[in-house]
């Protein structure tokens, strides 16, 4: 199918997309209907699954006792590495991994090796949850224990270049110019090193897996994943079986950030335990198994070198990374993306190190990279201006790239002036006291900081269905998942405007392999690539009407060319003769058309582009067409007050403007802005996961020890949209929202503790015995 105008020019005046409709799953969530995947408790004969997890972090497990646990009544199972059923594939062989798609290049319960702690060593089932924990705790492991490593910082971890390692080169390594010499004849000079915490995603629903092998080679699971497709892969790849055998369903999600997507040893694991019961089996983590089964944001140190002129002119950035990996993987998120391309600046260079320790592989967690990266610079940018005596802003402004530094390309669309602008009106900058320490409510110190936002438009296709039926409603379907922000909503918005239906004569319908495939809800990519795709489908069933009236004599587009043919509002007419055509239901009705279904594959991003580029321009504007730097950008601007005598810092208000294509709900859009701005402040004031250096350990795997915000701890928050419209991106426009949120957040806060005490605070969370 050609590649249709954007739908900015076929629907100029779009009805129900844009507005603030409320969530068409929200009845179904807040009266327990809405099914999550630990509640298909109706499986014939269900069983429970508890995980038994390793206290020692290094070592290997030299003996079982089962005897107490099996005797227990109910109990149906004991799975571990000497009884697990063998797989067609596992992460551990050689080209696993990356066959599987899966996070991690080792799977417990295939071997004695215990290399972190919280790695899982047995499976119990039993016919009750209970039955099932009691037995784990019967149930006795014994360890020959060694002395693990818990982080890069231990003097005894060994940092290596993964490039290196990988293929004797460091190509891994990015330079632009001579970031070297440009840093040693800069006439500022500013060094300076960033610590960041292990962050933990906790969604509010925890991982959680149902299996039911409904026949030897045909299963359905229940997971808690951003991304069905992926976890079919997965799951069917390690059982040797094909993906249609696989079906995996998703219906409803209480939240991921990352953490589910990608699927985690639990998921197979409980595969394993239903094949070997012969029945349905059900495992949820609990509270504290989520903080060593599913990934977090690694513990790093970042090192950034900037060089600048005196009138605060950026010449150079040199950024260095060292982070912690699990012995078999070397995973770093990306930081150095979005310091390479946030601001002009002519000379750039970035590396990392990983050190292995006895931890599982770190994961994607909400802008992964973008948001550390961006505490770097945004953190270094504020020290430029007062080193300089310019407003924070204006250094910016000073700084502002025209396009993308990092490749040269022109930008698709950018509306960070407009953010900026429209930001500081609304929080009063201009106000701003150039001082810091100096501004006072009663005994409280009051700093008002701000950062830019910025997060990539990655590459992405899916595909959709929709159904029109005669009686003027639908049903459209696509295989996302809807993490709980809001993807059955906006969909059923752009399908009801693509069809020219009212929103509750539409139903939207995801999370199941059975559904035509779409992309994993992660990278911001779902609502761009799932709204496009669902644009296209409803153009094919368009096309297939015009084709029947067309060719039906009682029509009056009888004998009109297709191409001269146009729907509007479901009315299928002349171009060039408005008048002269009908609505879709007389046609249907009258031709004894029941429904019409139509596909459509939606891409995303400079794959978009350069099917559109190929398609419509002239083959010698190709380049110029294609190929563009994608990406939103926004700003934040924070007021905290600090306690001088506690240490203590609340942030008391918030303005984010963020400029990112069409936004599809008004009030979806801006409730992911909240919530990933309140993701940020978190991050900034309290989120830490503690990592004992002896025993490699957490200490504060719980959401009592883990702090994260709570109502008390957040302000009123201002969100705004700049209006963008982008042709290069997708057929609707849009660009994502799900991660710019929270990039630039956490230096916005630690920008305004600076503001209000005097005093830099580079290592997160920003906890009161920093600030005293
Ligand atoms: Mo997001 S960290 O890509 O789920």
């Amino acid at each position: 199918m050609d590649i249709e105008p954007s739908f900015f020019e076929t629907n100029p005046q779009a009805g129900a997309v844009g507005q603030p409709l409320d969530r068409v799953d929200g009845r179904a969530k807040v009266t327990g209907q809405a099914k999550y995947s630990a509640e298909y408790n109706q499986l014939p004969g269900l069983t429970h699954a508890v995980l038994k997890t390793s206290d020692v972090a290094k070592g290997r497990i030299t003996g079982f006792d089962t005897s107490a646990a099996l005797k227990q009544p109910g109990v149906l199972a004991i799975l571990t590495h000497q009884n697990l059923p063998k797989l067609a594939k596992t992460p551990n062989d050689a080209d696993g991994k990356k066959a599987i798609g899966a996070p991690m290049g080792f799977l417990p319960l295939t071997t004695d090796q215990i290399h972190y702690a919280g790695q899982p060593v047995a499976v119990v089932v039993a016919d009750t949850l209970e039955r099932a924990q009691h037995a784990a705790a019967l149930l006795k492991v014994q360890y020959a224990a060694e002395k693990p490593l818990a982080s890069y910082e231990d003097p005894k971890a060994e940092l290596f270049d993964p490039e290196a390692v990988q293929d004797g080169k460091t190509k891994g390594h990015t330079v632009r110019g001579n970031p070297k010499a440009a840093f040693a004849a800069a006439p500022v000079q500013l060094t300076h090193k960033y610590d960041h915490a292990i962050n933990h995603h906790n969604p509010m629903e925890p991982g959680a897996t149902t299996a039911h092998w409904e026949a030897a080679d045909r299963l359905t699971i229940y997971e808690s994943t951003q991304g069905v497709s992926r976890t079919q892969k997965s799951v069917s790849t390690m059982l040797g079986l094909s993906a249609e055998q696989v079906r995996v369903v998703t219906k409803y999600l209480g939240g991921g950030f990352g953490c589910k997507g990608s699927a985690w040893p639990h998921t197979i694991l409980t595969v394993q335990a239903a094949r070997a019961v012969g029945r349905p089996v059900k495992l949820s983590l609990t509270r504290p198994q989520m903080f060593t089964s599913m990934g977090h944001r690694e513990d790093q140190t970042q090192t950034l070198r900037l060089g600048a002129t005196k009138d605060g002119k950026l010449t150079a950035l040199i950024h260095e990374k060292t982070s912690t990996t699990s012995p078999w993987d070397n995973y770093a998120e990306p930081n150095s993306k979005i310091i390479n391309l946030l601001y002009e600046c002519p000379n750039f260079e970035a590396s990392y190190q990983l050190a292995r320790a006895n931890v599982m592989t770190s994961t994607f967690m909400r802008a992964p990279g973008e948001a550390p990266g961006s505490f770097a610079l945004e953190c270094s940018m504020d020290d430029l201006a007062y080193e300089l005596g310019i407003d924070p802003l204006e250094i910016r402004l000073r700084n502002y790239a025209e396009k993308d530094p990092s490749t040269g390309q022109a930008w698709s669309s950018k509306s960070l002036k407009q953010c900026y602008a429209r930001g500081a009106e609304l929080f009063g900058w201009s106000k701003r006291n150039p001082k810091a320490g100096a501004t006072r409510d009663g005994r409280l110190l009051v700093g008002w900081g701000m950062a830019t936002a910025s997060y990539p438009v990655h590459n992405s296709q899916g595909t959709a269905r929709a159904r029109l039926y005669a009686d003027g409603h639908a049903v459209v379907q696509a295989g996302a998942t809807d993490l709980g922000t809001g993807t059955y909503t906006v969909m059923t918005q752009v399908a009801a405007d693509a069809l020219g239906l009212p929103v509750d004569k539409v139903r939207f319908e995801l999370g199941d392999t059975k559904l035509p495939t779409a992309p994993n809800s992660g990278g911001s990519v779902a609502a761009g690539t799932v709204s496009s795709s669902v644009y296209m489908a409803v153009q094919d069933v368009w096309q297939k009407l015009i084709k029947a009236a067309v060719l039906d004599k009682k029509s009056p587009l009888y004998r009109a060319k297709p191409a001269d043919v146009e729907v509007k509002q479901g009315r299928l007419q002349l171009k060039a003769d408005p008048k002269k055509g009908e609505e879709f239901g007389a046609l249907m009705k009258r031709a004894e058309i029941g429904d019409v279904e139509g596909n459509g594959q939606g891409r995303y991003g400079s794959g978009y582009e350069d099917a559109q580029a190929a398609a419509n321009a002239d083959p010698s504007k190709k380049d110029e067409a294609a190929h563009h730097s994608m990406h939103s950008f926004g700003a934040h601007f924070c007021e905290v007050k600090v306690d001088p005598e506690l240490g203590t810092v609340r942030v008391t208000r918030w303005v984010s403007v963020h400029g990112a294509g069409r936004i599809l709900n008004a009030k979806t859009a801006r409730s992911q802005i909240i919530g990933g701005s309140i993701f940020g402040i978190g991050c900034a004031l309290m989120e830490s996961t503690f990592r004992d250096p002896n025993y490699s350990r957490y200490t504060n795997a719980s959401l009592a020890d883990y702090h994260i915000p709570v109502n008390a701890d957040i302000p009123d928050m201002t969100v705004e949209f700049v209006e963008e419209h982008d042709p290069y991106i997708n057929a609707m426009g849009v660009k994502g929202i799900g991660e710019i949120s929270m990039v630039g957040v956490a230096a916005a806060v630690a920008n305004a503790v600076f503001h209000a005490t005097g005093k830099r605070v580079r290592s997160l969370p920003i906890t009161p015995n920093k600030i005293l």
